[in-house]
């Protein structure tokens, strides 16, 4: 699951390389439509859903949750519950999620919104003791515009039975 995958091309790269069983989730129908228009024929081997992560029940478990600047919008800690809750139980069993937000030394702001910097102890924290830290790296990330923004991709294995979290 590419959660807030908007126009990102991830899931044609992943399908380059012989993955199946991909599904990309935006609460925006139109980036998911330039995602999908981007694929040609190809975008129908990819599970497409308009969502918003915070109040959606994907009616299955992934083994796999990316998210590459989604949560880092989250500054509310409401926001932040029900994405968790909603992570917690879309995740199988010992189900990883791969989570990238500005670093430390990241911008506070993107497309003039506040964002939420992560170390990877931060990040953990947030994300709470059912998460183990996996691995973690600090990416100076190019911008089309030429800048470059400091990313943590924090990689994350959850140790509890998703079942516990259903219903909150
Ligand atoms: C900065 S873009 C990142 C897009 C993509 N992950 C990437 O790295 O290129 C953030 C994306 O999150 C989506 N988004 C924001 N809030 C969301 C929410 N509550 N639920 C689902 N998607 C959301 C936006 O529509 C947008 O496509």
């Amino acid at each position: 699951m590419d959660i807030g995958g908007g126009a990102s091309s991830l899931a044609g790269h992943l399908l380059s390389r012989g993955y199946t069983d991909i599904s990309v989730a935006d609460i925006s129908e139109a980036a998911l439509g330039r995602a999908r228009d981007a694929l040609g024929d190809d975008a129908e081997r990819v599970a497409w859903v308009t969502a918003d992560v915070r109040a959606q029940d994907f009616g299955r478990r992934f083994d796999l949750w990316h998210d590459r600047a989604v949560f880092h919008f989250m500054v509310d800690e409401a926001d932040r519950a029900n994405y968790l809750t909603i992570l917690r139980g879309s995740l199988a069993c010992r189900g990883e999620a791969i989570i990238a937000t500005f670093g430390p030394d990241g911008p506070r702001q993107c497309s003039g919104l506040p964002v939420q910097r992560y170390g990877v102890e931060q990040l953990h924290d947030a994300l709470g003791e059912e998460f183990e830290p996996v691995s973690s790296v600090l990416v100076d990330h190019p911008t089309p515009s030429g800048n470059r923004q400091q990313f943590l991709y924090g990689r994350f294995r959850l140790t509890t039975d998703p079942l516990e979290h259903r219903g909150g």
